[in-house]
């Protein structure tokens, strides 16, 4: 199954996952279809820290994902700057 937490791919017999470590969920409310690649590396980034839920939209500066707290639960917003906003001046 793919890991809700960060999107890796683990064994359908696995309990925790390889890459991030959080509890996998029980088999049967996991989705089959691999996430999209863009969800996959906020997850990578965030992993242990937070869930990332699914996208928001997408505004001018940044793309905004719903998340939660990975200890806490509590519900955020992560905004993520478009790439060519993401580098300082040369
Ligand atoms: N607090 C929030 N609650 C719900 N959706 C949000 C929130 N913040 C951002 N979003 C979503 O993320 C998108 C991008 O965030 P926004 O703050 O508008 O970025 P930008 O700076 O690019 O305008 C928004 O259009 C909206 O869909
Ligand atoms: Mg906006
Ligand atoms: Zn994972």
């Amino acid at each position: 199954m793919f890991c809700p937490g960060c999107g890796t791919w683990n064994r359908s017999t696995a309990v925790s996952c390889l890459r991030c470590r959080s509890e996998l969920p029980e088999l049967g409310d996991v989705p089959l279809e691999p996430p999209d690649p863009e969800i996959t590396q906020v997850r990578r980034a965030t992993a242990g820290r937070y869930r990332v839920v699914r996208r928001l939209g997408s505004g001018g500066m940044a793309h905004g994902y719903y998340a939660l707290h990975a200890t806490l639960e509590r519900p955020l917003v992560i905004k993520v700057l478009h790439q060519h906003l993401a580098k300082d001046h040369p």
